[in-house]
């Protein structure tokens, strides 16, 4: 199949806001939307197409939002629907998309259907929504089968019945606060309908869809036991009861046609942790959905040999029907990109890093190496995702105290893994303001380290050697030569530890080696390290113009 060039999306980098860490309006130490409304212009001036929002609905926040108890309303720590409207109309005014995150597995406790579901009890449509079981056992005591939660912990929890008696259970393969939908019931499928056409409605571009891959769950909820080291969403396995069953598709398949239905090609995300890049393409064929995040290649290693094979088997299988890649490699879930990249030994998703961790990788290498990623991940032919903080080349932060910890997988793990609270530190904008300009009262509701006042927005934008620049000068030549609608031309013969192809008139080459190597002849377009003269420093990436 040739792959077409546009809509938008086919090319698009798309930048991630996580609300409660971009821009606190408040000062309460959350980030809010009118916080992202009056920062809009820094991302303009970086160059993104599109931004997509992580949940900013009306939620307890027990998993920072993605514990939705209203699906269209605002939460007040992020303001209110008049601000979403505000947020909306000032990036589109700028050119830059919008895409909403949807969290269709669970709700929150809290949702009004979740609320009735306890109170109706057993046998009632209202608990037909959600996954209620009778417990195993005698007495119903033995959880119905033997799941865990992602976050550590099992993935049922039993209910107190309307009459005080000990009763049901119900599924959460997340928090316990997150009770997952039950799929098989049109009362949901048509309920997140009406939730689609709601943000169409209010003018989104899109969506962003949480745990795409989790909500058909296989038929009489066989028991299942997932290695002791596996990634917490399930990313590389095969076979799991709860992740990837075939009957998912059919719910895309409708929501493509409700999505189609409104004009400007809005699209839909899957986020969906599946075993190969071969069944991830199955995600995006036509009448499915746009986009599906490429975690084979966020989880592939600093690694010439691993990246070509990772480049090349994305482009066959996605080209195949007839889909872009969607490239990344950073979100709100993994370890930065800039830290992970220096790691030795791989953590598992979704574990984190922290001080007592075995090993610390070394920062100055790893933002080396992210910024070299990154500049080979821009010059790949299909749509981006950056997520907000690296184009400043934030690190995780390791050293959170354990009494600021808020992610679900630190309790619910017994503080064993440290989950993604490193990953979500509130953005440093100017160097000598409270909390780097993040709140005007110096609020953060994570503290942020010291070393990041060299880090702040303002600082990087003086300066032409500064990740930022380097970040704003590749989407400003990505979007000049198209490399996002090219196509890609590998280059042989510049040894094992190198990538390099030709994507239109723009030659990429990348060091992943620990040895300098020669470069083909051209003229520096960009570079992810200053001063690279006829030969490529090792974790460095050039973009070359023939002279
Ligand atoms: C994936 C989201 O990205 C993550 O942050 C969240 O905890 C889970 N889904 C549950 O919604």
């Amino acid at each position: 199949m040739t792959v077409p060039t546009s809509p938008w999306w086919r090319s698009a980098v798309i930048y991630q806001i996580y609300p409660r860490s971009f821009a606190d309006a408040t000062g309460n130490g959350v980030g809010d939307l009118p916080g992202i409304t009056s920062r809009l212009d820094a991302l303009a001036e970086l160059g993104v197409d599109a931004i997509w929002l992580s949940p900013f609905y009306r939620s307890p926040q027990n998993d920072a939002g993605y514990d939705v108890a209203d699906y269209c309303d605002v939460d007040p720590v992020f303001g209110t629907l008049a601000d979403a409207d505000d947020l909306l109309a000032a990036a589109q005014a700028r050119g830059i998309r919008v895409v909403v995150d949807l969290v269709p597995n669970h709700s929150s406790d809290q949702h009004a259907w979740f609320q009735a579901a306890l109170a109706a009890g057993p046998g009632s449509s209202e608990r037909a929504r959600y996954l209620f079981r009778d417990g195993r056992g005698a007495d119903g005591s033995l959880a119905p089968n033997n799941w865990e939660s992602v976050f550590g912990g099992p993935a049922w929890t039993r209910v107190t019945e309307p009459d005080g008696t000990p009763g049901q259970w119900y599924l959460h393969l997340f928090d316990a606060t997150q009770p997952d939908f039950d799929w098989t019931n049109p009362e949901v499928r048509e309920e997140f309908r009406r939730i689609l056409r709601f943000w169409l409605d209010r003018g989104v571009d899109g969506f962003r869809v949480d745990v795409a891959h989790g909500l058909v769950k296989k038929a009489g909820l066989p028991d299942y036991t997932p290695p002791r080291d596996a990634d917490s969403m399930g990313g590389g396995l095969d076979d799991v009861p709860y992740w990837g069953q075939p009957e998912v598709h059919e719910i895309y398949r409708d929501w493509h046609e409700l999505v189609s239905s409104y004009p400007g090609d809005r699209a839909l995300c899957a986020e969906a942790w599946l075993p190969t890049i071969e069944a991830t393409a199955l995600w995006v064929r036509p009448g499915e959905m746009q986009q599906a995040f490429n975690f084979h290649y966020l989880q592939t290693d600093w690694d010439a040999a691993e990246l070509r094979a990772v480049i090349a088997e994305s482009l066959r299988a996605y080209a195949a029907v007839g889909a872009p890649s969607t490239w990344v490699l950073s979100n709100h879930d993994v370890i930065r990109h800039a830290t992970r990249l220096a790691l030795t030994e791989p953590i598992p998703q979704g574990w984190g890093i922290g001080p007592n961790t075995l090993e610390r990788p070394n920062p100055t290498l790893g933002l080396r190496r992210g910024r070299a990623a990154t500049a080979l991940m821009l010059a790949l032919p299909g749509g981006a995702y950056l997520y907000q903080g690296e184009e400043l080349g934030l690190t995780e932060v390791i050293d959170i105290p354990d009494a600021d910890r808020q992610d679900p997988t630190w309790f619910r793990t017994a503080h064993e893994r440290y989950g993604r609270d490193g990953c979500r530190v509130p953005l440093p904008w100017t160097a000598d303001a409270p909390a780097y300009g993040f709140s005007e009262t110096g609020a953060s509701w994570l503290p942020q380290p010291p070393e990041w006042a060299d880090l702040a927005r303002a600082t990087q934008r003086e300066d032409p050697a500064s990740t930022l620049s380097l970040y704003t000068r590749l989407l400003a030549e990505r979007h000049r030569h198209e490399l996002g609608i090219g196509e890609l031309e590998w280059i042989d013969g510049l040894g094992e530890d190198v990538v390099a192809f030709r994507n239109g008139n723009v030659t990429v080459v990348a060091n992943t080696g620990t040895t300098p190597v020669p470069l083909p002849a051209g003229e520096i377009l960009v570079a992810s390290e200053p001063g690279v003269v006829g030969v490529l420093a090792p974790d460095t990436t050039v973009w070359l113009l023939p002279t």
